[in-house]
């Protein structure tokens, strides 16, 4: 039985299988449509969530399977002090998969080793959130054909920030890539980070002008500042409006360089934006279904 904790679990050759897959269901949706019949995903989020939370169930739902679960710690027995092996123990009973996201790095690892089905971390903490990587590998890969020799510049709460931990630890293990991270001083990479990349040779730039990059990026990566992970509302504050991505920092950018978000938005980009061809957010979302339902079916071992 196979879990997914982090974007390494899975080979480059398997990743270049699921998104085969992913890229066969967003075509042939119909193919699908009874391939979970009468198998349940269990959505455990304790932590709040829209996206994923909603495209694990539509991942489901279209797969022809059924959902249940819960969206908030308070409404679930951990308020009554219940563990996560506890209930993962339970869960296991009750559907054939699960979704987990947790504020607590390493909670679904704690989880996967009790569970007696396959977990998926869909979030832990600051950590790592691997299946939203797998939805911005399968958008690069649907949107350029390839993933590899390019410059990306991630630029936000780079510390964190954990859809951009895991996408830098997943794009280690390409050919050519170029990271430029932009941030505030007070909201950069961790160094755990950088040392990996020193550690595999990998160029990376760290600065805070957006600007002043924009015209060598092929991708931008824009994150909201993480409000939740902050210890006083003030620096929060400070910092939340750092960074506005506008139609005037978008005329200084190459005519094919693509912006990607992992949603949701706040002030980071203007609205004005989303009529950009280059804006590939809410296309991302999308691809963001087609990659779990190819994840479900993967972990499942149903194709
Ligand atoms: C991200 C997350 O939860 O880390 N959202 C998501 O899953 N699409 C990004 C964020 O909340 O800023």
């Amino acid at each position: 039985m196979r879990h997914l904790l982090s974007p390494m679990d899975f080979t480059i050759e398997e990743l270049d299988k699921l998104f085969d897959l992913a890229t066969d269901i967003e075509q042939n949706k119909a193919k699908y449509a009874h391939a979970c019949d009468g198998k349940i995903l269990a959505t455990c989020f304790y932590e709040p969530s829209t996206r994923t939370r909603l495209s694990f169930e539509s991942a489901m739902l279209r797969l022809g399977g059924q959902v249940l679960g819960f969206s908030d710690a308070g409404s679930s027995s951990a308020s009554k002090g219940e563990s996560v092996s506890d209930t993962i123990k339970v869960i296991s009973g009750y559907a054939d998969i699960c979704a987990m996201r947790h504020p607590k790095e390493g909670a679904p690892m704690v989880a996967a080793e009790k569970s007696d089905i396959p977990v998926i971390n869909a979030g832990d903490g600051g950590h790592q959130h691997p299946t939203q990587t797998l939805t911005d590998l399968l958008t690069i890969r649907s949107l350029t054909g390839t993933i590899g020799n390019f410059t990306i510049g991630l630029c936000g709460d780079l510390k964190f920030g954990r859809t951009v931990h895991s996408l830098i630890h997943a794009l280690v293990r390409y050919e050519g890539i170029n990271f430029i991270f932009i941030s505030p001083q007070e909201l950069r990479v961790p160094d755990y980070i950088t040392e990996e990349l020193k550690a595999h040779n990998i160029p990376y730039e760290e600065v805070t002008n957006l600007e002043t990059v924009m015209p060598q990026l092929d991708f931008l990566y824009m994150t909201r500042v993480q409000r939740e992970r902050f210890f006083n509302e003030e620096d929060y504050i400070r910092l939340k409006d750092f960074y506005i991505l506008d139609t005037t920092k978008m005329e200084l950018a190459k005519p094919n360089m693509l912006v990607l978000h992992p949603l949701p938005r706040v002030n980071e980009i203007s609205v004005e934006v989303d009529k950009d061809p280059r804006a590939a957010y809410f296309k991302q979302a999308q691809y963001g279904v087609y990659v779990r339902m190819a994840l479900i079916l993967t972990l499942l071992e149903l194709v």
